[in-house]
């Protein structure tokens, strides 16, 4: 006798437009959440915002399309939890850079009970700038966080003591020149006075004074609220994720690895501080590969730690409404 599929009595349009929703809490370079959903009758549409891309820190969409891979993943689990397998096509249409991905052929096979934990991460995953503390991260958690970014496509290397001296030094170097750059300033300006709009950053998330770190962390060109504290980060581990080609479609794919890595680092209690600043530099990008020795070219650095848990972290950063980010005026009778 055949077995029949798992059923379910809510309908796919209702499961996309969730799993879409569901997607606006992954990490977005300075919480652009620069991506627009498409909810169709029988797929979901992955799109760029361009309202929302950084012209001058990220002119080409490196960090966008990153951020973008991040919410992608995030749909695929969500849509995964609720039981439902789709073929993912990334940049289905050469023709048409907005097109990030598209979701078709959905089947629903009974859920998956890792992506309903991995989803329980997503509501709390956050990012905390604050030192971590002296602990160090334990080496199942590292190894479970770099096979996490493997599945995905792209690759996480964790550095050396050597490495991350070298990588102090290209960040500092990076900082001083995006300081000096009066348009990125002005960017970082507007992402961090957004108050109000479920964009940016809010002083609640950025700390209250530069935390004492290896890696010197982004200066945000403005001091927040956060409380630091006099704990040094000399516990923390740094990491590049990595692929072979610097093509948007590896963008994407180096986004949806860092939402596997840092939603397996929040199921193992590390935290991850993305550091995209080397990367945005041409130059510090350029010395990021060669610290790779030709293994392949930087999408971003990454740092892991435990975070301190004798202070509460920071509160959730803000998002924008679903209907800012989610079109489902295709499917409006359908939904439910
Ligand atoms: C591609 C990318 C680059 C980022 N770069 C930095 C960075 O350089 N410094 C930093 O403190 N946070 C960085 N972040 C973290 C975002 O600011 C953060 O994800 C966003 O504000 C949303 O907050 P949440 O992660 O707490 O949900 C980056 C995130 C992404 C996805």
């Amino acid at each position: 006798m055949s077995q029949q599929p798992p059923t379910t009595d809510r309908p796919l349009t209702t499961a996309l437009a969730e799993a879409a929703a569901m997607a606006g809490h992954a990490p977005s370079v300075h919480n652009t959440q620069p991506w627009r959903w498409r909810v169709l009758p029988d797929a979901l549409e992955l799109r760029t915002a361009p309202d929302r891309a950084l012209a001058a820190t990220d002119p080409e969409g490196r960090l966008l399309v990153l951020s973008c891979g991040a919410a992608l993943h995030h749909a695929r689990v969500a849509l995964a939890a609720e039981g439902w397998t789709a073929t993912v096509e990334r940049r289905a249409d050469p023709a048409d850079d907005g097109l990030l991905a598209r979701l078709t052929g959905l089947r629903h096979e009974g859920v998956d009970p890792t992506a309903m934990r991995t989803v329980q991460c997503m509501q709390v995953r956050h990012t905390d700038r604050r030192p971590v503390s002296e602990e160090p991260v334990p080496g199942d958690a590292l190894a479970e966080i770099v096979r996490a970014a493997s599945a995905e496509g792209a690759r996480l290397q964790v550095l050396s003591r050597d490495q991350v001296l070298e990588l102090a030094a290209t960040a500092a170097h990076a900082g001083t020149v995006e300081a000096e750059d009066s348009q990125l300033r002005a960017e970082l300006e507007y992402w961090t006075s957004r108050s109000g709009t479920g964009t940016g950053l809010p002083p609640e998330v950025l700390p209250e004074q530069a935390p004492q770190t290896t890696v010197p962390a982004r200066d945000f060109g403005r001091p927040g609220t956060l409380p630091v504290g006099p704990g040094h980060d000399r516990a923390a581990r740094y990491g590049l994720l990595y692929g072979d080609e610097d093509e948007p479609v590896d963008w994407l794919r180096a986004g949806e690895a860092l939402s596997a890595a840092w939603l397996t680092a929040t199921r193992y209690g590390v935290s991850v501080v993305p550091l995209s600043g080397a990367v945005e530099v041409p130059g510090t990008r350029q010395t990021l590969r060669q610290l790779l020795a030709g293994l392949g070219y930087p999408y971003l650095v990454l740092r892991l730690g435990l975070a301190d848990p004798a202070h509460a972290g920071p509160p959730p950063t803000p998002r924008l409404a679903v209907a800012q980010t989610v079109d489902t005026s295709a499917v409006r009778d359908h939904l439910r």
